[in-house]
């Protein structure tokens, strides 16, 4: 059975994107088998790897209103290793489509159930919102991985989606494990971004990734060629700290025993 990740955070902006599809990109380099859900209706993931959002015929959408089978939708990006269920623009009615529904926070786990065998790891990128697609992400997920800027809201920010990780356990889904806390746009120079850091360590040990991920300019340009990092410039400190990333996520998984059975 693959794992889901949802990877969330309200803040905007905060690498969450990034995050999935270098993640995606370097486990499937390390020969996992992977598959990335596009669950943002701005359809960054999908841009950034290389496919025209506008040109889809069926994006997540279709699978959160059970119109679609995963396996139909799922696109093939040979070229990167992974698969990727594409968003677009047509998830902004999600919402209203499924006001009323039955289910409707269940949408996409019941859309997965078909295909979770197929992926060693099922990556979910969320809007920066707590909204009914983030509810269902995180419905759906195994764990939630948290993209954050060590910064001074940042902190604050934390709080809040740490009540809705409660709140979520405490209801829809009680086995959602915390990832972990994932420090992105990170420059160890910078006193306040030390601080954060530390601050962040202290409060949530072992959750917070050893690694994380430097301010790199190849890490910002490769959405514009529709590649990840790892194709657009391999031997870059972006590239480089994801694949650092992928292989601890990794790590952390072969510790646990039966992890993967
Ligand atoms: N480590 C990094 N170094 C330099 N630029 C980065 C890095 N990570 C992300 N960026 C850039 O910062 C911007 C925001 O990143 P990204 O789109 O991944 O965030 P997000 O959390 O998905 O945003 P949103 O909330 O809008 O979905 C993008 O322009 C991206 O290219
Ligand atoms: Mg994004």
């Amino acid at each position: 059975m693959g794992r889901i990740i949802a990877v969330a955070n309200q803040k905007g902006g905060v690498g969450k994107t990034t995050t999935c599809v270098n993640l995606a990109a370097s486990l499937a380099a390390m020969n996992r088998r992977v598959l990335l859900i596009d669950l943002d209706p701005q359809g960054n993931a999908t841009m950034g790897c290389g496919i025209d959002k506008a040109g889809v015929k069926h994006s997540a959408y279709d699978l959160l209103l059970e119109k679609v089978r995963c396996v139909d939708i799922v696109r093939k990006l040979v070229e990167f290793g992974f698969d990727l269920v594409p968003g677009n623009a047509d998830l902004t009615a999600a919402d209203v489509a499924l006001m009323g529904a039955a289910r409707r926070e269940r949408r996409l786990a019941n859309g997965l159930s078909g295909v979770d065998t197929d992926y060693e790891y099922i990556l979910i990128d969320c809007p920066p919102s707590l909204n009914l697609l983030t509810l269902n992400a995180l419905v759906a997920a195994n764990s939630l991985l948290i993209p954050m800027q060590c910064e001074y809201y940042a902190l604050e920010g934390l709080s809040g989606l740490m009540g809705t990780l409660a709140n979520i356990r405490a209801t829809v889904n009680p086995g959602l494990r915390l990832e972990g806390l994932l420090r992105t746009m990170h420059d160890p120079r910078s006193r306040l971004t030390r601080d954060v850091s530390e601050q962040l360590i202290r409060y949530f040990g072992e959750s917070v990734f050893r690694t994380f991920i430097p301010r790199n300019i190849r890490l910002a340009e490769a959405p514009s060629h529709g590649l990840p990092v790892l194709q657009y410039d391999k031997s870059s400190r972006g590239a480089v700290a994801y694949l650092a990333f992928a292989g601890e996520i990794i790590e952390k998984d072969e510790k646990k025993p039966g992890a993967h059975d």
